[in-house]
């Protein structure tokens, strides 16, 4: 059955008519074309679809489009202000943390949720956050570089 859903895209206020169990990963990837955010599992084990609905990391694969209605996603083309990328992204550019760069969108929401709720996380605190994020090329050392270093602690 089809519904109409209404949501806010990265700022954006968007109105897309869709059957109403498709995953939000699919309406955005699909149907807006934004494709920053990757298909890994689509089972919520793997964390590349990670998004954030009302600041809150959320796996969009396991998440149905009409659930967001009337919310707020955040996806990892609007993380940028113009051409400044995130602090993250940047602190993510400085320690190389990525090979092929699959999980790095959702990597990069999470960590970036992470740290307005803690601004100066433990290690402990940062493995908690990024525990079920999976990374293929095993470059978990340099991620946890960036997360540090986006966290001001860049020595560490
Ligand atoms: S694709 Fe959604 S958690 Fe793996
Ligand atoms: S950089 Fe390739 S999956 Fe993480």
């Amino acid at each position: 059955m089809d519904v109409a859903i209404t949501f806010t895209v990265n700022g954006q206020p968007r109105s897309i008519t869709t059957d109403a169990a498709r995953s939000l990963l699919d309406v955005l990837r699909e149907d807006l074309g934004l494709t920053g955010t990757k298909y890994g599992c689509g089972e919520g084990m793997c964390g590349a679809c990670t998004v954030l609905v009302e600041g809150k990391p959320t796996r969009a694969c396991v998440t149905r489009a009409a659930d967001v209605a009337g919310k707020a996603v955040l996806t990892i083309e609007g993380l940028a202000a113009g051409s400044a990328l995130h602090p993250v992204q940047e602190a993510f550019l400085a320690e190389d943390a990525f090979q092929c760069g699959y999980c790095t969108p959702g990597m990069i929401l999470a960590t970036v949720a992470l740290l307005r709720e803690t601004p100066h996380p433990t290690d402990e605190q940062i493995l908690a956050a990024l525990n079920s994020h999976l990374c293929r090329c095993g470059s978990y050392p340099r991620i946890l570089k960036a997360v540090r270093r986006a966290a001001g602690k860049p020595g560490r």
